[in-house]
């Protein structure tokens, strides 16, 4: 694996390949990242992988010094799964002087659920996403589902500024126990780890009784909220929303997603389930 800190390096690199898939991260990787690496290889010639912990996603109150950088075993799990090269940038690489140009996801999609309690968030990752695409040129990028709305704001931009990069979604990767792995399960204590899948087992149930032709959504996500307050959680939200594009399902036949948001001590957990 070739680790490129400079963008001319990654470029030069690259220059000739018309075949190769981009993996961007933020890091301290765990086997969900690794899944989109799998993914990535089985769809393209070679695997670039991102590391950089992007500023512009976090907010002012946000612990931005503290995400946890782990670069050394980041980079042997990458070499292990197969990856060619990591482009590995600085925040002066990236940002030489204060970005001034940003993409402005519009406020349906960047106002809701997440953005609503990470205002300007999506805006942070569209610019870097952009720039990063623009640094790599790859043919396809994979992002993990996971991040269902961060997914959704990709595939949008893609489509509105007519990039020609195939965005591909990978399901999320679980522990045996059904909690979506995340950089965020390693801040929970052994008791709150024991808890944690309760958030996907509440999206779980409102699934079941979508799928058994409930469709008083609102209650459902209600019941949902009542059920993770009397365990200890403080819920963000817990939302049926329409696959497509997260707004409120208005018809029963849209394709829907169930997504949910809850602090459990510190920390906070997002998850979601297609129904
Ligand atoms: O999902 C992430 O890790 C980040 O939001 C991304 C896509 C790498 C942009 O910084």
């Amino acid at each position: 694996m070739q680790v490129h800190t400079s963008i001319a390096s990654l470029r030069a690199a690259l220059a000739g390949s018309r075949d190769h898939a981009l993996v961007p991260t933020m890091g301290n990787l765990h086997q969900g990242h690794i899944a989109l690496v799998a993914r990535a290889r089985q769809l393209s010639d070679a695997v670039v992988a991102t590391i950089f912990v992007n500023r512009l996603q976090f907010r002012p109150t946000d612990d931005f010094d503290a995400y946890p950088r782990t670069f050394e075993q980041d980079c042997a799990k990458l070499e292990t799964a197969g990856v060619a090269h990591l482009f590995a940038p600085s925040e002066n690489e990236m940002y030489p002087q204060p970005q001034a140009y940003h993409v402005v996801p519009p406020p349906d999609q960047d106002g809701i659920l997440e953005g609503e309690f990470r205002p300007g968030h999506f805006r942070g990752v569209a610019t870097v996403v952009l720039k990063l695409f623009h640094i790599a040129m790859p043919r396809l990028a994979v992002f993990g589902k996971k991040d269902y709305q961060q997914l959704m704001v990709i595939r949008n931009m893609v489509r509105d500024l007519n990039l020609a990069i195939e965005i591909v979604a990978e399901d999320t990767v679980r522990a045996p126990d059904g909690l979506a792995l995340s950089s965020r399960n390693g801040y929970l204590s052994a008791q709150q780890r024991a808890e944690a899948p309760r958030l996907q087992k509440c999206l779980a149930i409102v699934r079941k009784s979508i799928l058994g032709g409930d469709s008083d959504f609102e209650r459902l996500e209600r019941e949902a909220m009542v059920e993770l307050r009397a365990s200890g959680w403080i819920p963000d939200y817990v939302a049926v929303r329409k696959k497509l594009d997260l707004q409120l399902p208005i018809s029963h036949d849209s394709e829907l997603v169930v997504l949910g948001a809850a602090l459990l001590g510190s920390t906070r957990l997002i998850d979601n389930l297609e129904v």
